[in-house]
């Protein structure tokens, strides 16, 4: 680093935030790239991305997009967020950059039910305004976000729209992501088959091996902080390969050592280490399982109170069903939910388990206070 520069904490643990080091995620931005350069027709062109919060869905968009504008080909990238009136955002973005469509056909802000006109119009403007985006033989990539919340209609609207554009042979692509939850209702919805088709990019957990040559390699060469192996697998080892706690944890050891060496470049120690786990994990609790259990209906919190007794294993979900003192089908619906929402996957048959790293132990230290709550 230069002389006079600050030496900055290089994790970067918030969302959407790029990652000093994009860790796992190889084979996605290869399929990606290559779908961008076989022209219209390649299936990555449609790209769908889920998982449960704090795996990278909406760092995974970015890339996209970067990806997209550093073609040789010139790309437009629009990327929105599916809140309502995500359709005439998107509309107004390519209209802002290429001809404008008429102003009297724009569709409305209002996300609930656009009507069966209005839906039409919407679709239709929407269609020729990227009909406009790729004239001349340039490329346009939207990326959409939070999918799992976005109404219905105007999803259906761009996705028409977009389905257009690619019979048309026009450099267009469209990814869009979203909760686990999005599959069953937006994508697996009765008429949205066209969506059905995207290539599915389901995120998880990343390789712990991996983690920790990305965090050797940050601490040192981007935050000039010396660790040994041995402390890296420890911090490895405690992220679970869960992308936002690895940021998190990165984030905290690399605080703790800076401040210990006078604000300098230094080393790490096994006190750094310890101190920057146990803060990471009381971030983690509040930005992630707290707010995904807040998503959860009582019931499906109590199958998850009840696995969660197995401390670390999965859990048999005979087991399970007869500790909430029922049978399997009277608690499969809560299972199915709760695998539904990607707190909760199977891990074999008869077997599910914990989807979120430290869930379990959540509730096991707490399990007295959720079931008071419960009962208010
Ligand atoms: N492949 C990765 N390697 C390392 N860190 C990552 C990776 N992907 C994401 N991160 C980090 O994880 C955190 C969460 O990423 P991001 O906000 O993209 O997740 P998300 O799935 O969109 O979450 P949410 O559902 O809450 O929107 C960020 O701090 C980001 O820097
Ligand atoms: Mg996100």
């Amino acid at each position: 680093m230069p002389d006079g520069q600050v030496l900055q904490n290089p994790f970067k643990p918030t969302a959407g935030k790029m990652p000093p080091e994009l860790i796992g995620r190889d084979e996605v931005v290869d399929e990606f790239y290559e779908g961008l350069l076989n022209g219209p027709g390649a299936p990555e062109r449609l790209i769908r991305v889920s998982g449960v919060r704090g795996t990278g869905k909406t760092v995974m968009l970015g890339e996209f997009k970067r990806i997209a504008l550093n073609m040789e080909q010139k790309w437009t990238v629009v990327s929105e967020t599916a809140s309502p009136g995500f359709s005439s955002r998107i509309l107004e973005a390519l209209s802002r950059s290429h001809a404008p469509v008429d102003a009297t056909l724009q569709p409305t802000a209002l996300g609930a039910s656009l009507g069966s006109v209005r839906f039409e119009r919407s679709s239709l403007n929407l269609r020729e305004a990227m009909m406009r985006a790729t004239e001349k033989n340039r490329g346009l990539l939207i990326t959409l976000d939070e999918v799992q919340d976005a109404s219905f209609d105007e999803t259906k609207a761009l996705a028409i729209a977009v389905q257009h554009v690619i019979a048309e042979d026009r450099d267009v692509a469209f990814a869009f992501a979203g909760l686990p939850s999005m599959v069953s209702e937006i994508v697996n919805g009765d008429t949205l088959t066209f969506l059905r088709r995207a290539v599915p990019v389901e995120l998880s957990m990343v390789p712990i091996g991996d983690v920790a040559s990305s965090i050797e390699d940050t601490m040192r060469r981007i935050g000039r902080m010396e660790i040994d192996g041995r402390l890296v697998n420890r911090l490895a080892t405690a992220s679970a390969g869960y992308p936002f706690m690895v940021q998190l944890i990165g984030y905290q050891t690399w605080q703790a050592a800076f401040r210990r060496c006078g604000r300098r470049a230094g080393a790490v120690l096994p006190c750094d280490v310890e101190a920057g786990i146990e803060k990471a994990r009381s971030r983690f609790d509040a930005m992630v399982i707290e707010p995904a259990l807040q998503r959860v209906a009582p019931m499906e919190l109590r199958y998850m109170l009840a696995m969660s007794l197995d401390e670390e294993k999965p859990s048999s979900t005979s087991a399970v069903a007869a500790r909430m003192g029922s049978d399997l089908a009277g608690v499969s619906s809560y299972r199915a939910r709760l695998m539904k929402a990607g707190l909760v996957e199977s891990a074999g048959r008869g077997f599910v388990a914990f989807a979120i790293p430290y869930m379990d132990q959540y509730l096991r230290s707490r399990r007295d206070e959720i079931e008071q709550g419960m009962l208010v």
